[in-house]
């Protein structure tokens, strides 16, 4: 039986003790030990958790059991006129027999029913020197006890069934708790991708408005520069500074429209490793000094995935330079790829971690905003444009906290193979 919490005092156990006292002032009357015992029954059966809970729990039910057969048999002893085996007391057998099919499996329950059913019958050894057995009280004896198995049998089904259906309704719950987690998780997906379509859209035509100009002011200061050469030098190297920061104006703008831009892929299966490998190369390049031990973790024999070289190569190129960026003073980068399926797709999945900073829960919604930036010279546009990509090759991307000891972040990202 489940070990549920239930009210310390139901009404049924006030009906229950209600009941033993009917017993009680049916005759015998003044049989003092038939008092005692129904109250024992009576008490036994109301605190029967506390009171066999020192009891290994193993034993417990087995003896829980055995003392009801042996109060029951005692009532019959003290409320029979000539014999124990006549006594109107007998169904009070029924309560050890219904315990049982409800605590145990069928071979339990008829197990347990013969014990009680033994215990009645023993009452026989006394009787036959009393009285000479009729074919009728031998054939009332046999219904007696056929009923007890027929109780228990009963009992034990419907107990077996009740079973059945909440394990069948717990399955339910928790199959539901899942869906749920998983519609959730597919919300804030297409959260995330309608909002960066708007921006993209409403932001593109705001940076191409932008290029123009930039172009007319570049040019007007190389043409200054040009014809200013000589004879100032100070408006000169201001003209100089204008042309180099147009150029950098135009460059940021370029990469924005380079994420605002719908993709056009150019897709190849290919081996996603090898890419990663290559980005990797090229992370490291950038930071030879840097005290990053990076730990690589590739499954054998992985499915082809279709990539675009290119994008997908800037994928992996943003993951790590995010994470050296996060692991100023060192770190572990740990890359893992394995085979993986997603929504019934086949796929690989990546999974890139380190032990940096971390992101703080408030910013994992978001950090694939564009221009959402934590970094003092941050653009903000990586994670982003990473999300674009691999929503464009049909994969995924996740961010949570990295296993273990909860330092750094780690993202997941799944990719579906050929097919
Ligand atoms: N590996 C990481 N560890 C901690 N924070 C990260 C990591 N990757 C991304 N972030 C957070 O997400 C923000 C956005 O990243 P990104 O879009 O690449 O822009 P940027 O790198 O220009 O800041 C970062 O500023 C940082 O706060
Ligand atoms: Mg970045």
């Amino acid at each position: 039986m489940s070990d549920t919490q239930e009210p310390r005092f139901a009404w049924l156990d006030l009906l229950w003790l209600v009941f033993l006292a009917g017993l009680a002032v049916l005759p015998p009357l003044f049989e003092v030990h038939k008092q005692l015992i129904l109250l024992t029954i009576g008490l036994f059966q109301l605190f029967e958790r506390r009171i066999m809970a020192r009891i290994p729990q193993g034993r417990r039910n087995a003896y829980g059991i055995l003392l009801k057969i042996l109060l029951s048999s005692l009532l019959l002893e003290h409320t029979s006129t000539v014999a124990a085996i006549d006594s109107s007391y007998y169904p009070i057998y029924y309560l050890p027999v219904v315990s049982a099919a409800m605590i145990y499996g069928g071979w339990g329950t008829i197990f347990w029913t013969f014990v009680t059913s033994a215990a009645y019958c023993s009452f026989l050894i006394p009787a036959v020197r009393l009285y000479r057995l009729t074919p009728d009280s031998i054939s009332e004896l046999a219904i007696r006890n056929l009923f007890f198995f027929l109780i228990a049998v009963v009992v034990n089904r419907l107990v077996s069934e009740f079973h059945r259906q909440t394990n069948r309704h717990r399955l339910l719950a928790e199959e539901l708790s899942e869906t749920n987690r998983k519609l959730k998780l597919a919300q804030d997906e297409a959260r995330r991708s309608e909002r960066l379509a708007a921006l993209g859209q409403l932001s593109a035509g705001l940076a191409h408005e932008i290029r123009n100009p930039l172009g007319v002011i570049k040019g007007s200061a190389e043409m200054l520069n040009q014809k200013l050469q000589s004879s100032d030098p100070i408006a000169c190297e201001l003209a100089g500074y204008i042309s180099s920061e147009v150029e950098r104006l135009n460059a940021l703008v370029g990469r924005f429209l380079d994420f605002a831009r719908p993709l056009q892929l150019d897709l190849h299966p290919q081996d996603i490793t090898s890419l990663i490998e290559r980005s990797l190369d090229s992370v490291r390049g950038l930071h030879p000094s840097s005290k990053i031990e990076v730990r690589k973790s590739f499954a054998a024999g992985l499915p082809q995935v279709p990539l675009d070289s290119e994008l997908s190569e800037r994928v992996f190129t943003n993951l790590f330079q995010n994470a050296y960026d996060a692991m100023p003073d060192g770190g572990q980068l740990s890359i893992a790829v394995r085979r993986a399926n997603s929504d019934g797709r086949r796929g690989v999945e990546v999974e890139v971690a380190d032990t940096g900073l971390g992101i703080p829960e408030e910013n994992k919604e978001q950090i694939f905003n564009p221009f959402f930036t934590t970094k003092k010279t941050g653009v903000g546009l990586g994670l982003s444009i990473v999300s674009k990509i691999v929503d464009n090759h049909g994969g995924s991307i996740r961010v949570s906290r990295r296993d273990g000891d909860g330092a750094g972040a780690c993202f997941k990202l799944f990719f579906p193979a050929a097919p």
